[in-house]
Parts: structure tokens; sequence; C-alpha cells
């Protein structure tokens, strides 16, 4: 079967969306899941091209045994919306600059990342200006999140 290809999105590429990819990478690997996903993502910003994930992030991924520290920050490219099968925002915001983005016929890909997931029309919080404490709630939300992604995924398969 072919890969599902899905590219995670917020403003930096450092916070979330790095952390989002490394957590759902390493549940699809626990659960043999990984030849079925092809995993990445970007910012809508052009700030931090070629800056590794901020440090909370790392943090927060290195506590529940993931390494993200080698993903590097990119921006979005006009081939994301050709090359995934689903670019997940995660805040409304991000999903309303890929919706003014994405190419003709293109915008039903994008989706805001918990809505699609779990079918709650929930932010995943810019936590770039909040304390270290926010990196681990962020951590926790993204989990779920991806958890309840993979069960989707796993319908749509079967
Ligand atoms: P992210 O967080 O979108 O989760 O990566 C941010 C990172 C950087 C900035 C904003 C949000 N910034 O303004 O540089």
């Amino acid at each position: 079967m072919k890969p599902v290809r899905v590219l995670f999105v917020c403003l930096g590429n450092i916070c979330r969306s790095p952390l989002a990819e490394g957590v759902l990478r390493a549940l699809a690997e626990k659960k043999r899941l990984a030849p079925a996903l092809e995993v990445d993502s970007a910012g809508t910003g052009a700030w931090h091209i070629g800056d590794p994930p901020d440090r909370r992030s790392i943090e927060a991924a290195r506590r529940h045994g993931i390494d993200i520290s080698e993903l590097r920050g990119r921006q979005v490219r006009p081939e994301d919306f050709r090359n995934f099968d689903l670019i997940l925002g995660m805040d409304e915001n991000n999903v309303r600059t890929l919706k003014r983005l994405a190419p003709e016929g293109a915008a039903e890909k994008v989706r805001l990342f918990l809505d699609y997931a779990s079918g709650r029309s929930e932010d995943v919080p810019d936590p770039y200006y909040e304390g270290p404490e926010a990196f681990e709630a962020l951590y926790q939300m993204l989990d779920a999140g991806c958890s309840s992604l993979l069960v989707r995924f796993g319908e749509r398969a079967s």
C-alpha cells in the first residue's frame, strides 16, 4: 500500500511541528506502522530556516525517549501541496495561511490537526513565549493527537 504522506505545519517550524513530526514517527515505529507513513514538518514563516528545533521542544522529546535534535527548520513550499496527502496546521492561523497558499484543488488537503485527528476543533497553542512547563503540555497534546491520527489511518486502511 502507498504510504500516507503527512506534513505538520506551524508558524516557525521550531516548536510544535517538529515535535509533532518526532512524536508521530516514534508512535508509528512502536506500532510497526512506520512503512505506511511519511512524515515531515514545515513553517509558514521564514525566520527559522535551517535552525534546529527550540531547545525546549528537544528537551520535551528527549524526556520521552525521542530525538528531534537533527531536524532543521524549513518553510512551506509550493510542491508540498503536491507531495503530501495531508497538510495539518497546528492552529487556525496556520490553516488560514496554508489555504491561502494552496494551489487550485489542494485546499482540501489542509486541515486543523486536532480536528482531523480526533474531531476536536481545537488549536495546538503557540508555546514560543511560554515557560518550559508549556512544552510538557504540548508534548501530551501532540502525543494524544498523533495516537488518534494513527487510529484514523488504521480505520482508513481496513
Ligand atoms: P512554532 O513556534 O510555530 O510552534 O514553531 C514559534 C516559533 C517561532 C516564532 C513563533 C512561533 N517566532 O516568532 O519566531
